[in-house]
């Protein structure tokens, strides 16, 4: 049975905006973003909303929905109240550029900084031999749609515009999580790591796994393990005693 919800949703731009109230027909089995689409089909033409796939799997559609990052293509109508006053805004920690519409454009700076795959010089592409056992703990990371929602919510950056320079968020400090995991990668990334993607600002509080649609265990599984190789390196005894004589 259909019925009429009450939508607060935060239009504006370029650094201006306020919350708009609506009110608009729910059907049954629909999502917060067929009710978006509605509100542009009938009362909100200019309305901006970025979206694509409408299967969780783009990353496109990420936003506030009642203060929390979603996928607004995955947020049934039907977890709320029928009574319930839905608030949608943009995804905090990006500039807006237009009603729920962010420039995520950080993120793809952030993604350039990492040095790509580093295979050794003397083994061809065609040649990599691995076995599923090597390859198992970094496939997690793959499922990553580049939602964002992880950076959003990270606090380092979420309230601290100044820390976005020296910290790569989340979902990129899982990007090189899964290079040094990856059996073949030469480079060295433990030291970038701390040193240039900011890894010692993340203190393990989590939020970024809460939030991701993949489910995928970003803290537990990428970012705790990425703290542990870089402090397994600090201490090693044949690591100290090179830096000694080498660095001297
Ligand atoms: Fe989104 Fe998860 Fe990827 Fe972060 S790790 S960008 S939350 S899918
Ligand atoms: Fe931020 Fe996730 Fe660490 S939310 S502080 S990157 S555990
Ligand atoms: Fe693609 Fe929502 S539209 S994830």
């Amino acid at each position: 049975m259909g019925y009429k919800a009450k939508f607060r949703v935060w239009r504006g731009e370029g650094g201006e905006g306020r919350l708009e109230d609506f009110t608009v027909e729910v059907n049954e089995g629909e999502v917060v973003l067929d009710v978006i689409h509605r509100l542009q089909a009938t009362q909100a033409p200019d309305l901006a909303v970025r979206w694509n796939c409408k299967a969780g799997k783009c990353g496109s559609c990420s936003m506030e929905i009642n203060g929390k990052p979603r996928l607004g293509c995955m947020t049934r109508m039907s977890t709320f109240e029928e009574t319930e006053t839905i608030t949608v805004t943009p995804m905090r920690t990006f500039p807006v550029i237009k009603d729920l519409v962010t420039d995520v454009s950080f993120n793809y700076q952030k993604a350039r900084e990492i040095p790509s795959f580093t295979p050794p010089t003397d083994v061809k592409p065609g040649e990599y031999r691995m076995q599923q056992i090597d390859v198992e703990r970094s496939q997690e990371f793959r499922k990553c749609i580049e939602c964002f929602m992880c950076n959003n919510v990270c606090h380092v950056i979420r309230d601290h515009e100044e820390n976005k320079p020296a910290f790569a968020g989340p979902r990129f400090l899982m990007r090189i999580a899964e290079l040094d995991m990856h059996p073949y990668d030469t480079a060295d990334r433990k030291e970038s790591a701390q040193q240039d993607h900011g890894l010692g600002y993340c203190n393990i509080t989590k939020c970024c796994t809460e939030v991701c649609p993949e489910h995928i265990k970003i803290t537990d599984n990428a970012l705790i393990p990425m703290k542990e190789r870089v402090v397994d390196r600090k201490y090693d005894p044949l690591v100290w005693l090179g830096n000694k004589i080498f660095r001297r």
